[in-house]
């Protein structure tokens, strides 16, 4: 077992510090040390299994290197290893496929619970809950017999038009990091791997197949790298995904820079790597840059290039056995370490059961994020309102399936409209309309500018008859909630977005809905940045929820209601305007053959804080229902050397009469870096339930050397001395305290 240190609830350390501390006011700091077990992946069965390939044919290695049904390399019986199953992925288990199709293969035990989408569990900025989550989709991954689980996906969202932005949690390096790990550690504590995709700068669906992506070496282990890094060495993932585009002019499943050197060499990774299905397009040069099993699309699975061509290369001298044995004995040590060939003492797990939904409640619970609450809207005073109108195709849409790989066959999946029923005191009456419809231009794809993308075009007239419907609704109502946003068809992998817009009329429905009902409360419900500008200047209530998981509605209908006081933080900036996002601003998305990510490190908040440029809502940002005051931020020292710890505290009062969680963040500015620095960088934070009327003290701490650049030059961390100045903050802008330390 290796120890990691991560912010989980666990043993906590109180520590008197007499030291000088950057204020007086500080007697004690509160310093917290948590511990998290991590099974490591262990090398000792390698004996075992060196004597197990001794009598393997050539025949029946190959077999495991590639996939022999959609979702399974091939057993090898004679010597009693299973085939090593898979399944995806970051939502929930996917039902279960046919083996050698797409097509659903019709079972009916294969429902699994349907949770939160990866932006909402970013949302939560809660460690613990990254955990819960991972624990609990492992219980489900073993107790459907599958050995990897496709999941986490990680990828930076770098543009807010990723196709894939819902599945993926945030823009920053360190939140991505930090909610990585305790994932992987969940899923893995059950006998199953955690498949880590998509390794990587995977980071848009617009020629994902091939488009080469050009980005310096600092960026690349500033921004793309560090949750994967984390992945590898503090989560032990035993599996990776290998990308299905370029890096530097090589396909990502056969980029030895990435396999070998960094992952493997660098990392220490001793897992298998995987390719995305039909990412690998040479035999020779997959194989040995790093993947381990090919898998893929139908086809006859004897042709994929890990099959009878691998083969044939063997028998030709081009590639040696000795090449071969050490894929297998990858392979094999993973099983073993999974208790996958002998069975015994093997986790039994548990599927679709109540504990499990309870899990997905309290992730829904603290990802949805509250964007603006005039006059005290939310939550909602129920005093002698009698009818409410519930408005919108959202208050009804369900989100477990669609969109490709990430989809969830489920029995539970609660609607906003179903959770309000559920929620709301007897007696209210709800009247649904529908108010605009979603509907697809057929036989046309979405342009953005010349470039033709491959997503669908929505359909943006309304529907006069749905228009009245609702507005009607609206007029015979005490209270009006509309739900907008998108769903699964539209955000999808293999697609990006055209535009932020919201799609199908929303924004000229929600409009003449506030004409008759100013204070109605807008829910948007989606997995990417949406333009909401109007939205959000013309109403006084704005909510944002997500593609939430099985108990998504009733999750929601509790923060609106009040029973659950929201906490979740955007996860990446929401901008005003397309154009002044990083990608878009260097007009550098989506290339063509090739794209250079020419904003550099300057991605998400760390471009708009940089190049000041104000965001609609910025990373970070998301209120509450309580007030909460910050007190001063205080340091244990003013000085640190390089190997040192920075410990900071700050006292957090909940003003208000509700009972609320807060995150801090902490982020670092280096003001006089020799070198470009974004202008803050988020280095720690904290969520704490702060009673109400109650003061906490709250302990934040980073390393000194995570304040190090990456020098190309030395090709090496680099942690520059001088000063620095720490900012902590409610949001990335939010900024309430500072403090300086100097690095000797
Ligand atoms: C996706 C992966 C997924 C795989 C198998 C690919 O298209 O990129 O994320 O795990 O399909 O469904």
């Amino acid at each position: 077992m290796k120890q990691y240190s991560v912010l989980l609830a666990g043993v906590v350390v109180l520590m008197l510090i007499s030291a000088s501390c950057n204020s007086e006011k500080s007697k004690e700091l509160v310093k917290k040390e948590t511990t998290l077990q991590v099974p490591e992946l262990s090398i000792q069965f390698d004996n075992k299994i060196d004597s197990i390939i001794a009598l393997m044919t050539l025949e029946e290695k190959i077999g495991m290197l590639h996939g022999n049904s959609m979702f399974a390399n091939k057993a090898v019986e004679r010597l009693g290893i299973p085939e090593l199953t898979m399944a995806d992925g970051p939502l929930g288990v996917r039902e279960e496929i046919s083996r050698d199709s797409w097509a659903p293969a019709g079972w009916e035990n294969d429902f699994a619970t349907y949770y939160p989408a990866g932006g909402g569990l970013a949302a939560t900025w809660n460690p613990e809950l990254a955990h819960l989550f991972g624990n609990s989709v492992g219980e489900e991954a073993r107790a459907r017999g599958k050995d990897e689980l496709l999941s986490p996906a990680i990828n930076i969202i770098r543009t807010p038009l990723g196709g894939r932005t819902y599945e993926y949690f945030t823009e920053d390096p360190f939140l991505n990091a930090k909610m990585v790990v305790p994932f992987i550690v969940g899923v893995q504590q059950n006998d199953v791997a955690a498949c880590v995709k998509h390794y990587a700068v995977n980071n848009q669906e617009t020629n994902r197949d091939y488009v080469d992506v050009l980005v310096d070496e600092r960026t690349l282990r500033e921004i793309y790298l560090p949750a994967f890094k984390a992945a590898a060495i503090d989560a032990q993932a035993y599996s990776f995904m290998g990308a299905y585009n370029k890096f530097r002019g090589e396909y990502l499943c056969e980029n030895s820079y990435m396999l070998q050197d960094i992952l493997r060499e660098e990392w220490g990774f001793q897992g298998i790597v995987i390719s995305d299905w039909a990412a690998v397009h040479d035999t020779k040069k997959s194989l040995e840059a790093g993947t381990d099993i090919e898998m893929g699309t139908p086809k006859p699975f004897n042709e994929f290039f890990f099959a009878d061509p691998l083969v044939q290369a063997v028998e030709q001298g081009e590639i040696s056995e000795a090449e071969i044995d050490k894929h297998i004995k990858r392979i094999l040590r993973v099983m073993f370490n999974l208790k996958t060939i002998d069975g015994i003492g093997q986790k039994k797990g548990s599927i679709n059961t109540e504990a499990h939904f309870r899990d997905a409640y309290e992730i829904a619970a603290e990802s949805v994020v509250l964007l603006k609450n005039d006059s005290g809207l939310l939550p909602m005073k129920m005093e002698g309102v009698q009818r409410i109108a519930v408005i919108g195709n959202n208050a009804t849409k369900k989100n477990a399936l669609g969109g490709y790989g990430a989809g969830v066959k489920t029995k539970r999946e609660v609607t906003p409209l179903e959770g309000l029923k559920n929620r709301l005191p007897e007696g209210i009456e709800i009247l649904y309309a529908e108010g605009y419809s979603e509907r697809y231009a057929e036989n046309e794809k979405a342009k953005f500018g010349d470039i033709t993308l491959s997503g669908p075009v929505p359909i943006n007239e309304l529907e006069p008859e749905l228009i009245e419907e609702a507005l009607e609704a609206v007029r015979s109502s005490d209270l009006t909630i509309v739900f907008a946003g998108s769903n699964r068809d539209y955000e999808t992998e293999a697609s990006d977005r055209a535009s932020l817009d919201l799609p199908f009329g929303q924004e000229a429905l929600i409009e003449k809905v506030l004409e008759i009902d100013p204070n109605a409360i807008v829910v948007v419900i989606a997995g990417g940045p949406f333009d909401i500008q109007h939205v959000s200047e013309q109403s006084n209530a704005l909510v944002w929820s997500w593609f939430n998981g099985s108990e998504g509605g009733n999750a929601l209908a509790d923060v609106l209601l009040g029973t659950v006081n929201p906490s979740g933080k955007l996860p990446w900036t929401m901008p005003k305007k397309l154009k002044e996002s990083p990608a878009h601003a260097t007009n550098s998305f989506p290339g063509d053959d090739s794209v250079t990510y020419e904003e550099g490190i300057l991605v998400g908040y760390r471009w708009f804080d940089t190049k000041k440029v104000e965001p609609l809502y910025e990373f970070g940002y998301g209120l509450s229902y309580a007030d909460f005051q910050y007190g001063d931020l205080v340091t244990d020292q003013q000085e640190y050397a390089e190997t040192d710890t920075v410990y900071v505290n700050l006292d957090v009062s909940n003003l208000s009469n509700m009972d609320g969680k807060e995150t801090v963040q902490l982020y670092v500015s280096a003001e006089n870096s020799k070198v470009e620095r974004a202008a803050k960088e988020l280095k720690a934070f904290t969520k704490s339930l702060i009673p109400a009327g109650e003061t906490i003290r709250l302990p934040l701490s980073f390393k000194v050397k995570d304040l190090a650049y990456y020098n190309v030059d030395k090709k090496a961390w680099e942690v520059e001395k001088g000063t620095y100045k720490l900012l902590i903050g409610a949001s990335s802008r939010d900024i309430r305290g500072e403090a300086t330390i100097t690095v000797n």
